[in-house]
């Protein structure tokens, strides 16, 4: 079982905390020239890779893909349609900033095959949503969330927080506010990152803003806020009601194979002599273009086994589907030591952290794979 990834890389503006790999359209998007580039990537892409096994997901994601039209999104469903076997439930994510979608292009993606939807909402505070640089405001995502809902039934919201100056009440108050009276079935609670480069970064730097905290205390009572409204974690930044697991994560933290599409987008895939292979395509948009242009080959790099079992750990950990607890490559001291600690704990023979050892995640990790 694989999942595919398509990644597109334009937003209507780049929020300030940002540094994905993303750039504000720059004027209107040729849609004709964009889709029949993405149709060639994956035609080739799969003819490459793909070893016809069963695909659960796919996932529209960036950037800000409800930018596309509905037929762009049609159109490309159609393809992996027709090349692929997907799974008869198979999960069709679409990634949406409330300032790009409305009731009818809503509808449009539905009826182009999408059935779950990812809203950034970030922030219900105006002045915060400000500070990120997000260009909607509060009640705007709101009624964005409220009309989805009339046509998905499936939708997650993304929240950021300890955000600059952001107190612990008064977050859990607006956390406790989304989930209480938003129409979703999943959250994704991010703890606020201030990466280098950033608008946000400089804004702190220049002493405009102030660094936010750095208490364990946000992220533990962000989490026991979402399990008391009914979400319940199955990964560090991740909840969901019973049943409505993101599929396309589970599918990465299990380390499954993943084929990625786009700029900057990467892929893992399980060659059939058994070697993990990476495929990173290129991250600047304009050499992207040009290489899709040319019909180069897109180039597999073999993960050492080291490399394979790091990644392994880091995927697995990250969520409560753990990892194999593998004698060959897992030493059953360093278990036991982490067992002791309260660090983890083995679930019908997979390791899965405790909360105590989400809180350091890296450290464990680090800890596992070094010899
Ligand atoms: C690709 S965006 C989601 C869809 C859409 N582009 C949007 O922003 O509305 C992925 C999510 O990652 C989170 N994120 C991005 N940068 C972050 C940062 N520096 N710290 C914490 N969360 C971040 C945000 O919650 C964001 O919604
Ligand atoms: S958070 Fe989303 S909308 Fe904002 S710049 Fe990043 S990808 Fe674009």
């Amino acid at each position: 079982m694989s999942t595919i990834y398509i990644h597109w890389p334009f937003c209507i503006s780049k929020c300030h905390y940002c540094d994905f790999n993303s750039v504000a359209a720059d004027g209107v998007i040729d849609f004709d020239f964009w889709l029949a580039l993405y149709k060639t990537a994956i035609r080739k892409f799969l003819d490459d890779f793909y070893k016809n096994e069963q695909i659960t997901s796919i996932y529209f994601g960036g950037g800000t893909p409800s930018i596309l039209t509905p037929l762009f999104i049609s159109e490309i469903i159609t393809l992996i349609h027709d090349r692929c076997k997907l799974s008869e439930d198979v999960e069709i994510t679409l990634e949406a900033n409330p300032k790009t979608i409305d009731l009818p292009k809503a509808d449009g993606f539905r009826s182009a095959g999408i059935n779950r939807l990812s809203i950034g909402v970030q922030s219900l505070v105006e002045a915060d949503l400000r500070i990120l640089g997000r260009k909607h405001g509060s009640s705007e995502a709101v009624s964005c969330v409220l009309e989805m809902s009339e046509i998905f039934g499936n939708i997650s919201i993304d929240m950021i927080y300890n955000r600059p100056g952001q107190k612990l009440g008064a977050w859990i108050d607006e956390l406790s506010a989304a989930l209480s009276s938003l129409p979703i079935q999943h959250v994704s609670l991010y703890e606020l990152i201030v990466e280098d480069g950033t608008t946000l970064n400089k804004m702190i730097k220049d002493g405009i803003l102030r660094e936010p905290s750095r208490e364990s205390e946000f992220i533990e009572s962000t989490w026991d806020t979402a399990e008391n409204f009914g979400f319940h974690r199955y990964e560090i930044s991740n909840f969901a009601k019973p049943g409505f697991e993101g599929r396309h994560n589970i599918s990465y933290w299990k380390y499954e194979d993943y084929y990625g599409i786009g700029p900057g987008a990467h892929s893992r895939i399980r060659r059939t002599d058994g070697r993990k292979m990476a495929v990173e395509q290129d991250g600047i948009i304009g050499n992207w273009v040009d290489r899709i242009k040319s019909g180069f080959n897109f180039e597999a790099t073999e993960l050492s086994e080291e490399e394979e079992f790091r990644e392994r750990l880091i995927m697995g950990l990250r969520a409560d589907v753990g990892v194999d607890l593998n004698p060959d490559l897992i030493d059953r001291n360093k278990i036991q030591f982490l067992l002791k600690n309260s660090y983890i704990m083995l679930r019908e023979d997979r390791v899965v952290l405790t909360n105590e050892g989400c809180l350091r995640l890296n450290l464990v990790v680090e800890y596992l794979s070094s010899k």
